[in-house]
């Protein structure tokens, strides 16, 4: 399913990496964040390459909403009351200077990419959170107020307006900057020991290993999979509805996003723990409620996309882990890699050149707070409960009983089975352990996909990798 940002803009193929080579800093990933580290990297001197395992932007780039903005749900009150107002500020000002910096190096490039400066609102019927929340953010420096009868995709309801925000079209904007750079896509990372890295034909030999790949993909050191799960959301690009100003996110659990591009409006929502698929039909979801709120609009996209959700709520940005002070990472965004994207080609600059950093601090991976220690407690408890599954949980359905154009786990002479059947009568068996670490796989029948409630690996129906932690497609049977 493409993106309507896949559909408005290509990024001209490169060539994968051939020989072995030496550079000062080797960048893991092409997304936003790869590119925008290499981007600062060589900008500021430094010898970098990038090396991409499938296509630039081809991962959870192409899938955003592509808002930049310091709004990031109801964020502000809650991080005064458990990191401090310090960190509280670092987090703020990390993130306004991040707007700043997508509008520099836009002018200072001169690239076109519908770049735009607007409001974000987040809209509420709970009149006193977003109070408490508008008066957290403004405390901080932010540009933000409770306003009582705001005008919404959803109509007339309290909200907060951060002011001097942001939107535009990520690909136009990384289609510049990747021309700049030296990349090398279908270069899958396999092993990284020290400071050499190797792909299927070659040896790289780095000063510095950045690595930008959604999820990290080394389990140790770093044990960055107790310390995030992932989740899924779905967008719909709708076209026939009047246009409005700003960006719109609404509060709760079943909360929408609402923003314009060009003639289209995007709207997101439907989101869920990855390998969650109890309750399928996310996309029927979102048509019907766009139906409810705009009658006359036309569907002429839809997409998910796949985010990384940390213990604390906090994006891991610095050092991977102490024990290797040359390799950094860039994880943990939560629904907002826009700016978090441009956080990390900051700090991890400073990092590289050895200079102090003024927002580092609250983003430090090597952190740790009672908050953290909760969501990495509640994290284990998850894994251990899906791992348990495959040995304990017996299949629901026999592969005779399972519908044409269904898919789901069965057994087949006394072993758990992935099945999926096709409309025209293919079956596809795999394994239904993740390669990652060995958790039970879940069919998702929105995507038909294998995913993994643990970590958030997916894979197709014919075993395929499609998302990481894991760096192997599955077994067929
Ligand atoms: Fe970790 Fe599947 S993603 S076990």
């Amino acid at each position: 399913m493409d993106s309507i940002w896949t559909k408005t803009c290509t990024i001209p193929k490169r060539t994968s990496l051939q020989k072995d080579i030496k550079t000062e800093v080797a960048v893991i990933g092409a997304g936003m964040a790869g590119i925008l580290i290499a981007y600062q990297l060589q900008k500021a001197g430094k010898q970098v390459i990038v090396l991409e395992a499938n296509r630039i932007a081809s991962g959870q780039t192409r899938n955003t909403t592509a808002k930049i903005t310091s709004q990031h749900d109801l964020k502000y009150a809650s991080l005064i009351q458990t990191f401090g107002i310090q960190k509280a500020q670092q987090y703020a000002a990390a993130n306004e200077m991040a707007i700043a910096e997508y509008q520099r190096i836009i002018e200072e490039e001169g690239i076109s990419c519908h770049f735009e400066q607007t409001s974000a609102y987040l809209y509420s019927a709970d009149k006193s959170k977003l109070i408490q929340e508008a008066e957290a953010a403004a405390s901080l420096g932010i540009s933000a107020h409770f306003i009582n009868h705001a005008k919404t995709p959803i109509g007339t309801i309290s909200a907060i307006q951060f002011e001097h925000q942001a939107q535009f079209h990520p690909l136009e904007f990384l289609k510049n900057l990747s021309e700049q750079l030296e990349i090398y896509e279908m270069t899958p990372v396999q092993t990284v020991e020290d400071h050499t890295l190797k792909t299927p034909c070659a040896t790289i030999t780095a000063e510095h290993i950045v690595f930008a790949t959604h999820y990290p993909f080394i389990n140790f050191p770093g044990m960055y999979f107790v310390r995030m799960h992932q989740e899924r959301s779905y967008v719909l690009a709708l076209e026939n509805i009047p246009p409005m100003n700003g960006m719109f996110i609404g509060d709760g659990n079943n909360k929408l996003s609402f923003r314009f591009y060009d003639k289209y409006l995007l709207l997101g929502g439907g989101s869920h723990r990855t390998g969650d698929n109890r309750y399928g039909g996310k996309y029927e979801v979102l048509r019907e409620k766009a139906k409810e709120l705009f009658p006359d609009a036309k569907e002429v996209a839809h997409w998910s996309a796949q985010d990384c959700i940390p213990a604390d709520g906090i994006p891991y940005i610095g050092k991977y882990s102490e024990q290797k002070p040359f390799w950094y990472v860039a994880t943990g965004f939560q629904k907002w890699g826009m700016t978090s994207s441009m956080v990390s080609a900051m700090i991890i600059k400073d990092l590289i050149y050895g200079k102090e950093n003024p927002y580092a601090e609250v983003f430090d991976p090597q952190r740790f707070s009672m908050e953290a220690a909760e969501g990495i407690a509640y994290e284990m408890k998850e894994a251990t409960k899906t791992l348990a599954k495959r040995f304990f949980k017996l299949p629901e359905t026999t592969e005779k009983e399972l519908p044409v154009g269904h898919g789901g786990i069965v057994e087949v002479d006394g072993e758990k089975i992935g099945v999926y059947k096709e409309k025209n009568g293919t079956v596809h068996m795999v394994d239904i352990r993740c390669p990652h670490l060995g958790c039970q796989l879940e069919w998702n029948p929105d995507e038909k996909s294998w995913d993994c409630p643990c970590h958030g690996s997916r894979f197709d129906f014919r075993g395929h990798i499609i998302n990481n932690p894991a760096q192997n497609d599955i077994t067929l049977k």
